[in-house]
């Protein structure tokens, strides 16, 4: 497994397997995970996708600190770089990118923005003004540089995958979107790095947020239920984008403020509105 903590020296890996894909006439499969490092299981399930899919597994650990809206949220974050990397490695990696100057990513100096003017507006993107902008401009600059035939995003974050499929269509991006189921705890909790920042007793709690997605057909009775048991909730819809409706929720126990959605088909279909 190749570890490139500059930009420069991944271009250079890069550049040397696009030479030998003309010299031999074969086109290598490579697949491209971006993450934020703290690899938990969600992770790892991306990583084993693209294996299974591709020759070529590029991961990219980067915390990208324009899509941060808190300064604490970003100080804070979890940096695991020698775990992440024996993760990787048993997923069948072939390549990590862990930019270690941010001025490799941003040779601009934060000048140039992807801005999407309707749904990256509404729910996270009300909540975390500029979040989406800094993921997208992130994003792309990251695809650019992987150049990677797939690129793997996970449900859990449903509007992150939705906003970096419409750019890549927007923008006729060589890079297929490709995305994957979301990975629970076997309480029902989705995986996420923020888990790890839950005090002993709100992680007994955090499980709700699923169970109350799942469990009420009724969005108040959910709602209700979740802040009765102590959480500060900022949504709890069901929003229906490019035809399939999905219920989503963002809520904060304390300081950690977590997100979930699933597909709304199935559970309550006929239900009272
Ligand atoms: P990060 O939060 O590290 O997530 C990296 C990828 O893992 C995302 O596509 C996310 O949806 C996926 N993921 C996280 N938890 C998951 C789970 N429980 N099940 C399935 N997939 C899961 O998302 C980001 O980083 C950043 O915004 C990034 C795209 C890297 C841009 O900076």
């Amino acid at each position: 497994m190749e570890i490139f903590k500059s930009l420069g020296e991944f271009r250079a890996w890069r550049d040397r397997l696009a030479e030998h894909e003309i010299k031999s006439g074969a086109r290598l499969k490579m697949g491209f995970v971006p993450t934020m490092g703290a690899l938990h299981e969600g992770h790892a399930s991306l990583l084993r996708q693209s294996a299974s899919d591709n020759e070529i597994t590029i991961l990219s650990i980067y915390v990208n600190p324009t899509q941060f809206n808190r300064p604490d949220d970003l100080a804070k974050y979890p940096r695991t770089t020698g775990q992440d990397l024996e993760i990787a490695h048993r997923c069948g990696v072939d390549a990590v990118l862990i930019p270690t100057a941010s001025e490799d990513l941003y040779p601009d100096q934060y000048t140039f923005q992807i801005v999407e003017k309707e749904f990256s507006k509404i729910l996270e993107g009300e909540h975390r003004p500029g979040h989406f902008e800094g993921m997208l401009t992130v994003v792309l600059k990251l695809l650019n540089v992987a150049r990677a035939s797939k690129a793997y995003f996970g449900e859990k974050d449903f509007q992150q995958l939705a906003l970096v499929r419409g750019m890549a269509k927007a923008f006729f991006l060589q890079t297929e979107i490709v995305g994957c189921p979301t990975i629970r705890e076997s309480d029902g909790l989705a995986m996420s790095s923020r888990n790890l920042r839950l005090s002993k007793s709100d992680r007994l709690i955090a499980p709700k947020l699923f169970s109350a997605m799942t469990e009420f057909s009724n969005l108040a009775d959910a709602r209700k239920v979740l802040e009765e048991i102590g959480f500060k909730v900022d949504y709890l819809v069901d929003h229906t984008h490019e035809g399939s409706t999905r219920r989503l929720v963002a809520a904060s126990l304390g300081e950690v403020r977590l997100i979930d959605n699933v597909p709304v088909k199935g559970f309550n279909e006929g239900a009272a509105p």
